[in-house]
């Protein structure tokens, strides 16, 4: 979807074959991934319907570029095994990691608690001056690649926040070229007063009224996060999204890959 409408994020598709195709992997443009470092702006997709389709597609001459560190995001379960044969082959090390997926049927499911909040806080858009903030602040941030991934999201996604009476944001979210909720964040010591709930009932409307599904990817020891999940209303799903690093060993990647990949 966000490829039709303007494609902020500069991806292309791939399929095995046309019309009728059984696998899919979208990919950025050569002009998007130019650092072959940067796995954060190097991001693709995988769908298959038959499983040996998605792997000839994977391998297909010109379908990676394999000087490059890269990540590839699934909802089945096989993407994974299909990454670790064929980069494993090409002397890749591979790192998966799990997420619980999250959907929300309608944004009207959502409480609304914006009352109960301190109306010092004003609602808002983030914008550029935020990035440093929020990279400092992202679990899997505070590098250059993720610094710019965030200036990115902000220039191309929706994105919501609440600034206190100084204008610093407290609390904020942002959707990602593949339409997730990402990056949600309150400053510790507001936590717990409904303003991530508060962002979430907002954004989910503005996604909804844009026509894209609500949904999110939450860590699996992230308990505080799904706990608000359920709270609000979204429904855990029974695929798993795995998020598959491919890195070129040895390898230039963040701290936080090992040991947690
Ligand atoms: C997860 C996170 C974003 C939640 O932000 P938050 O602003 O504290 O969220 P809320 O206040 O809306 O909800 C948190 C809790 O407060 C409760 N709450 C909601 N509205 C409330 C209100 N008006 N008064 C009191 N409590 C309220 C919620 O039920 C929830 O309860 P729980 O702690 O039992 O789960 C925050 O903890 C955080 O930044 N964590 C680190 C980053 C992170 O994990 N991000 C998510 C990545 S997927």
């Amino acid at each position: 979807m966000n490829i039709c409408r303007g494609n902020p994020a500069g991806h292309e598709v791939l399929v095995d074959s046309w019309p009728n195709f059984k696998a899919v992997l979208t990919r950025p443009r050569k002009e998007v991934a130019t650092d072959n470092s940067d796995f954060y702006a190097n991001m693709h997709a995988a769908f298959y319907r038959d499983l040996d389709a998605y792997r000839a597609l994977l391998s297909s001459p010109g379908a990676i570029n394999w000087a490059q560190t890269f990540r590839i995001h699934g909802l089945q379960d096989s993407v994974y095994e299909a990454s670790r044969e064929i980069a494993g082959a090409k002397g890749f090390q591979v790192y998966p990691s799990t997420y619980l997926v999250y959907l929300l049927p309608s944004s009207s499911a959502i409480p609304d608690v914006s009352s109960k909040l301190d109306p010092a806080m004003r609602l808002s858009n983030l914008d550029v001056s935020h990035v440093d903030l929020l990279n400092k602040t992202w679990y899997y941030g505070g590098n250059e690649w993720s610094r710019r991934y965030i200036d990115m999201l902000i220039r191309s996604f929706p994105s919501i926040c609440f600034l206190d009476a100084a204008g610093h944001p407290i609390s904020w979210n942002i959707t990602d070229p593949f339409g997730a909720m990402s990056i949600g964040y309150t400053l510790p010591e507001h936590r717990g007063c409904g303003y991530s709930s508060a962002l979430c009932f907002i954004l989910a409307q503005k996604i909804q009224a844009q026509g894209y599904p609500i949904y999110g990817n939450v860590a699996l020891d992230n308990h505080p996060m799904q706990r608000l999940q359920q709270w609000l209303g979204f429904q855990r799903q029974t695929n798993l999204c795995r998020i598959i690093l491919h890195s070129p060993v040895p390898g230039n990647l963040p701290a936080w890959v090992l040991p947690d990949f």
